[in-house]
């Protein structure tokens, strides 16, 4: 069973022109099929698999059924891989998802070699023994690196060291996200420093992860970081110098997160108050009992009053001496309606001012002449009291 055994070649489709004939061959490599664009490749039927099996080149990639070594002699020569040809509207992507039940991947710091063409890697449903260290330097730089679902037995600090995640500008969707979802870790936190090659994430999320608490040292160098998600884990608080060296962290999300509130624990209520930051899911208390499912925000503004948390820093505001708090939009549309109410007052006055005036002048007119306009008004004011209704001219009815 050669590779030429291994490899299947198709010719997929003859267009016919007017002028010609063009053929497409299309090479498919066995265990594998190519449906809108994707190489779809059983692991258990493509191994070994090589970037020359494939015409056109695997710009998006699915390996799955995975369920042993990502290694060298499962995969390669991809360092030869071609990406002249590849279709500038999608990322070179990879996403490897393993046998259902419990598929195994096993990596090394060798895994991987030659892959660096990627832009976006995912790795979903896999048990993986060792996470070692460098496990996936050999991807280089990627805009986009996940891992969903299964569990890690085993981690080393570096892990992550060699890689880099990055928002990448020519990606069809940039987004420098760091993400592990639903995967057990040992011990369930993160080794020491296990981040700390991350310098250049724009968004990290962490869910599910089991995480049962924040290592203060986690996000010091993502100087880039504007969004950070931990939804659902196990911790209760959050380290009190986490977002130390974060200038641009502008989201926060931690909801699922059995929150213990006391004054100390909820520091980053004032925090992301006044740095402008936002906070896009439900934050609840979890303890004390007697704020139990409320929000965190109502636990701080009753029990730890350092004056008033301004809007919940959704708007920049200011604290007028404790008594209420503004928003400058609030301020500014008083302002308008205080500008407003004196423009009002002046008119009426001018109105008032004018009216005696004329007034004045009527009664010095000696009730001839006067202003026309004027008088009648009068003459009608004057009528009135005599009969209430005025019967109309010309009907004699009652006399
Ligand atoms: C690579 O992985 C395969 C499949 O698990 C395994 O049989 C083989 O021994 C591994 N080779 C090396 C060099 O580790
Ligand atoms: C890469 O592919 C392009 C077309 O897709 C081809 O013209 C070129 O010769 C290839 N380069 C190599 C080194 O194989
Ligand atoms: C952070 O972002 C700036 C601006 O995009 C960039 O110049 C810098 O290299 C980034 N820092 C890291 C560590 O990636």
């Amino acid at each position: 069973m050669g590779s030429t055994t291994a490899s299947l070649t198709l010719l997929a489709i003859v267009l016919v022109h007017c002028c010609g004939v063009t053929v497409l061959a299309q090479t498919i490599p066995s265990g594998c099929l190519y449906e809108n664009g994707i190489f779809k490749c059983d692991y258990r039927f493509c191994t070994p698999l090589e970037p020359s099996m494939f015409d056109p080149s695997p710009q998006r990639l699915v390996i799955y059924n995975i369920d042993g070594g990502m290694n060298v002699s499962m995969f390669p020569s991809w360092n030869t891989m071609n990406n002249t040809g590849f279709d500038s509207n999608y990322d070179a992507s990879l996403s490897l998802s393993c046998l259902q039940g419990g598929g195994l991947m096993e990596l090394t710091s060798a895994s991987f070699d030659g892959m660096d063409i990627w832009q976006n890697v995912d790795i979903t449903n896999c048990e993986i023994p060792s996470l070692p260290s460098r496990a996936f330097s050999n991807f280089g730089t990627l805009n986009y690196f996940g891992i969903q679902g299964g569990k890690v037995d085993d981690v080393q600090a570096n892990a992550l060291t060699g890689l880099t995640v990055r928002r990448d500008p020519n990606s069809v969707s940039p987004s420098g996200e760091l993400s592990i979802i639903d995967v057990e870790f040992p011990d369930d936190t993160f080794p020491v420093a296990f981040l700390s090659s991350q310098e250049s994430v724009s968004t990290l999320t962490i869910h599910r992860a089991g995480l049962a608490s924040v290592p203060s040292d986690f996000l010091s160098h993502m100087v880039n970081l504007t969004t950070l998600s931990l939804d659902n884990n196990e911790f209760t608080e959050l380290p009190d110098t986490l977002f130390n060296n974060l200038k641009a962290l502008t989201t926060l999300n931690a909801g699922g997160i059995h929150w213990d509130c006391t004054c100390e624990k909820l520091w980053w209520i004032e925090y992301v108050a006044t740095h402008g930051m936002r906070i896009t899911s439900e934050m609840l208390c979890y303890t004390p009992l007697s704020y139990y499912g409320q929000r965190t925000t109502i636990y701080y503004t009753n029990s730890c009053s350092k004056g008033l948390v301004c809007d919940d820093g959704s708007l920049p505001a200011v604290n007028l001496g404790d008594v209420t708090c503004l928003t400058y939009l609030q301020i500014f549309i008083y302002t308008l309606a205080v500008l407003g109410f004196m423009g009002m007052s002046a008119v009426g006055g001018c109105w008032l001012h004018t009216r005696r005036q004329l007034k004045r002048n009527g009664a010095g007119g000696g009730g001839g002449g006067g202003k026309s306009g004027f008088t009648p008004r009068r003459n009608r004011v004057a009528g009135a009291p005599g009969g209430g209704r005025a019967a109309p001219p010309g009907t004699k009815a009652g006399w």
